[in-house]
């Protein structure tokens, strides 16, 4: 236990409602059921569960610290339950992100995506959680490279005292498990790249220069986790704002471009990540094309003041339309990359079943 607050969003995937479309609210109803018996007991501070797409979201509050058993093993519980409430209603795809079927003292690695962070709540402490759907943990690269280290986008690195000194970026290389910091803006080109290939190398964390934690993203991906297509890893992200951090505005402002991703249909495909109000978070296009909601809280000792629906505003529109027009040029590619990902990425192929078929038809040419 410890005096700090500890701010944990673990997400699963345990049953989609139509497909992999949206979900049921009989799971929503299950899981804050759990939750709240939770906080009766004292647990947590607080909660909220809500959905992007077919993904089941946690946000819980709570003093035990980051990687904590009992508030992973209670998320794990809580997916365990909702599970059973799909597999009752035969729900599309029940339990798929549960790679186990025992807890073993860490949702990490058995298929739920983390993001957590623990930090002393500030005299006031504006957070937004953002949340995606049909898309892997590499889509946050860009915002916040975007977010923490451009100008362009980011006011206050310029004209801020209090921000003008950077921010460092810890980065993941998923394929290797190991994690280098860059700090910025000294190591700017250095940095990108590295997360320009954001399939790789993913940011997982970014920190004030005085050590002070200010974004928190999870980086597991499924796929490489369970050696083979078991669902999307689709990512969760959290960024404290204002006072030495960027602005609320200056954390939404990169998702009016709707920047390119992969996802989408059967995880395989490029396709623009768009920015949604909450009850637009039902990605049924070609089961796209990937979706991004933001929720923005207040903390008030620990609890979860909000949420507050913060794409839900005409400003974002236009990133709307734009990804609905990319959207429509990438689908005109069909099976061609880029459309299509490359061989070495596709969650799904028949690229070995064919090889195999037809290899007697190949000729030296
Ligand atoms: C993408 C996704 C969906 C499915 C697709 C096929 O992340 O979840 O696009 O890959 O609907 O699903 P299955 O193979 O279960 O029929
Ligand atoms: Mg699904
Ligand atoms: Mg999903």
């Amino acid at each position: 236990m410890t005096d700090r607050i500890t701010l944990s969003v673990i997400k699963a995937d345990v049953g989609g409602y139509v497909g992999h479309s949206s979900i049921h609210t009989d799971l929503i109803e299950t899981a804050k059921e759990k939750l709240s018996n939770a906080q009766e007991k004292g647990m947590l501070i607080d909660f909220h569960v809500t959905r992007c797409g077919d993904d089941l979201e946690l946000i819980m509050t709570h003093k035990h610290g980051v990687d904590a058993e009992n508030i992973h093993k209670l998320a794990w519980n809580t997916f365990v339950a909702c599970t059973e409430v799909a597999k009752e209603l035969k729900l599309y795809g029940a339990g798929q992100d549960l790679l186990s079927d025992a807890f073993t003292g860490t949702v990490k690695g058995m298929g739920p995506g983390v993001a957590e962070m623990e930090f002393e709540e500030r005299k006031s402490e504006p957070i937004v959680i953002f949340m995606a759907d049909k898309t892997s943990p590499g889509a946050w690269n860009l915002p916040l490279y975007e977010i923490f280290a451009d100008p362009f986008n980011t006011a206050g690195l310029v004209i801020d005292p209090t921000m003008h000194d950077g921010f460092i970026f810890e980065v993941v290389d998923v394929y290797e498990h190991k994690k280098i910091t860059f700090s910025c803006p000294e190591e700017i080109y250095d940095l990108l790249m590295f997360i320009g290939a954001m399939r790789r190398f993913i940011i997982r964390a970014v920190y004030r220069k005085d050590g002070m934690i200010a974004a928190a993203a999870s980086t597991q991906k499924l796929s490489l986790i369970a050696g083979k297509y078991v669902g999307k890893d689709d990512p969760v992200l959290i960024v404290r704002c204002q006072a030495g951090l960027p602005a609320v505005g200056e954390v939404l402002e990169p998702f009016a471009f709707s920047h390119i991703v992969e996802g989408w249909m059967r995880g395989s495909h490029h396709g623009p990540l768009m920015p949604v109000a909450f009850y637009e978070a039902n990605p049924s296009r070609f089961d796209g094309p990937p979706r991004v909601i933001a929720a923005g809280f207040q903390l008030c000792n620990g609890k979860l003041i909000g949420p507050r629906d913060l794409f839900d505003d005409p400003a974002f529109d236009e990133a709307r339309r734009k990804a609905n027009e990319i959207a429509d040029y990438l689908r005109h590619h069909g099976p061609f990359e880029p459309h299509r990902l490359g061989l070495e990425d596709l969650e799904y192929t028949t690229m070995d079943q064919l090889m195999k078929k037809l290899e007697g038809r190949f000729q030296p040419e």
